[in-house]
């Protein structure tokens, strides 16, 4: 299969179950949410799970791209991307998480054809507050599958405050030997698709009330998902990262980690900047501007004369083309081009005044904060320069 036909597979699916499809939001959040990009597909639907109904129903289905910055030291393995793709069903208030599960087996097993043997979950398994999953444990023992059950990591947050609950996620045992261990004994379980007991609303002071009505909220990550349906070792083998991987390898011969995160990177600049967002010292801009940088340290570790301009247009085109976006490759490129001058011109003038301020002693935090006020130069930037002059 396709990436997109993964997509559609599973859209299809809900839809003959009497789900109605949601378009895919961009990467910016409705206003009041407490996230600078969308984690998740739930992210554009809060109000409708808080209570709101939906102009759509209560049952609806969706593909939406999420940015995760939270996972950032970890791409460069098999399986995170900082951009990503999630495959999401809701139920309104409407059915129960039992039905989710039932259909999420049918559709992992039947319409995916991924092996039951290859299949582990994992359950809330109760806390002071809130007491185990029974409905879950009692449909995943329905259903013969095994269960580890946890307590912090089966919990889901849209953040701090806000809709959350308790969830139950699914793994596929991505090895060659046979399945063996638990998710929280082998890392060759690979968590696939996330299903939400939507129905607690978390206030500041830590307390937990209902939800105006339960919901259920599931997500699954496509690209995890092709990488599992297409026997890969890794995600960066999947439709969505290839035209990255062979353009900067076929450039600059890069290899496993650096590789993958410059690909990583490269794509989700190229979305975030898709969606509008331009490099800043703050908020979103910070974000792609961090994502720029890192891309940029990796090149230059081993070639400083090495530039974005050198790669060819074919994967700009086929990202935007992928998040159907209303920019052209130029105007990305340029956009990249802009950022990586400043970037040149920022570490040139920078390396003599952080090597000045090392010469007199470890750097105190007035020197950071006046590093950044009077030259421009952030933490993180400062202490990569360190690490320059040593
Ligand atoms: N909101 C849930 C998640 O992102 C489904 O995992």
């Amino acid at each position: 299969m396709t990436y997109d036909q993964i997509g559609r597979t599973f859209v299809d699916f809900f839809r003959e179950r009497g789900h109605q499809p949601v378009p895919d939001s961009s990467l910016i959040p409705p206003p009041g949410d407490p996230v600078l990009f969308t984690t998740s597909g739930m992210h554009p639907l809060t109000p409708y799970l808080e209570g709101r109904p939906h102009p759509l129903g209560r049952r609806l289905v969706n593909v939406q791209r999420c940015l995760r910055t939270t996972d950032l030291d970890e791409v460069g393995d098999d399986t995170h991307l900082t951009l990503f793709q999630m495959l999401g069903s809701w139920s309104l208030g409407d059915y129960d998480i039992s039905q989710s599960l039932r259909w999420g087996y049918e559709l992992l097993r039947d319409g995916f054809h991924i092996d039951h043997d290859r299949l582990h979950v994992t359950v809330f398994g109760g806390d002071d507050q809130v007491g185990p999953d029974e409905t879950s444990l009692e449909t995943w023992g329905e259903l013969g599958l095994p269960v580890e059950l946890t307590r912090e990591k089966n919990w889901w947050s849209n953040g701090p405050t806000g809709p959350c609950g308790p969830d139950t996620e699914i793994f596929v045992w991505t090895g060659d030997d046979p399945p063996r261990g638990s998710p929280g004994t082998d890392d060759l379980w690979m968590e696939v698709w996330n299903h939400v007991r939507m129905r607690y609303h978390r206030h500041p002071d830590g307390r937990l009330t209902p939800l105006r009505q339960p919901n259920v909220d599931t997500g699954m990550g496509l690209e995890r998902l092709e990488m599992v349906l297409r026997g890969n070792r890794s995600v960066f083998e999947g439709d969505g990262l290839v035209p990255w991987v062979d353009d900067v390898c076929g450039r600059w011969g890069l290899r496993d980690e650096p590789l993958r995160l410059v690909c990583d990177h490269l794509r989700s600049g190229v979305v975030v900047l898709g969606d509008g967002v331009r490099p800043s010292n703050t908020g979103r801009g910070y974000v792609l501007r961090r994502l720029v940088r890192r891309i940029l340290t990796t090149l230059w570790r081993e070639d400083p004369s090495r530039s974005l301009g050198d790669l060819p247009s074919e994967p700009f085109r086929h990202t935007l083309d992928r998040f159907r976006q209303p920019v052209t490759v130029s105007e990305v490129r340029k956009s990249l081009s802009e950022e990586e001058q400043r970037f040149r011109d920022l570490l040139r003038r920078g390396r003599p005044v952080v090597s000045r301020r090392r010469s007199r002693g470890p750097l105190t935090d007035e020197d950071y904060r006046d590093l950044h006020d009077t030259h421009g130069l952030p933490r993180d930037l400062v202490d990569g320069l360190l690490s320059e002059v040593g």
